[in-house]
């Protein structure tokens, strides 16, 4: 098994055909533009055998919670190709260790099915914090400007305390990028 870890910029066209038909696949719709919308994201992928086996993506985000911007890493596009084979795992992990390499917060949301993975996982996960998230810009495109409270919200924070600060108030948090 071995990580290969490309920029946004740098992934060749095969790969983005492999995201892109792995997406509809598990959505039946794809509405992620990465040659496009991810130069700047950072793209892992868990291969054995030749194949991609699970992939994933840490795109930079501003999020501006009262007044004080910081930059965090959006955890998205996490899909495991060949489920219940520990592919899931070696992606989150690598992830995990990159982001505490390099002293970064990743934060994503998720489903309620697969946060029980993400806690598997070593994630922290929490409820009740998706629904304050505002995009701001969503009126310029067809984005959401806001997340249902139904999502929960994982994170990885090497240093800690960021989630906490966050749950303790109830004022909006915003991002300069659409929900990823
Ligand atoms: C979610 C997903 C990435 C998990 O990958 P996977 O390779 O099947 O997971 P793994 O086999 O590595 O499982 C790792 C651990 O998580 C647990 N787990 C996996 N899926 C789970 C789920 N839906 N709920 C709770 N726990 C789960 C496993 O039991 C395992 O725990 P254990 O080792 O303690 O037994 C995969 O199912 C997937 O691609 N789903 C479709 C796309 C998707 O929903 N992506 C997430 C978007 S937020």
């Amino acid at each position: 098994m071995t990580i290969d870890i490309i920029t946004g910029h740098d992934l060749p066209d095969t790969l983005i055909d492999m995201m892109n038909r792995q997406r509809i696949h598990e959505y039946q719709v794809n509405t992620k533009n990465f040659r496009q919308n991810e130069q700047d994201s950072t793209f892992f992928f868990v291969r054995a055998d030749e194949e991609v086996k699970a992939f994933g993506m840490l795109k930079p985000v501003v999020l501006i919670y009262q007044g004080q911007p910081t930059s965090i890493l959006g955890i998205g596009n996490i899909i495991a190709r060949d489920k219940g084979t520990g592919q899931g795992r070696q992606l989150m992990t690598a992830i995990r260790e990159y982001l505490t390499t390099k002293g970064r917060i990743g934060l994503g949301f998720c489903k309620h099915q697969v946060a029980g993975f993400y806690q598997a996982c070593g994630y922290q996960v929490v409820d009740g914090l998706s629904g304050r998230f505002r995009y701001s810009l969503a009126y310029l495109s067809d984005e959401r400007d806001i997340l249902t409270h139904s999502y929960h919200t994982l994170c990885h924070d090497p240093i800690g305390g960021f989630i906490e600060s966050l749950q303790a108030s109830d004022d909006c948090i915003y991002s300069n990028q659409p929900f990823w």
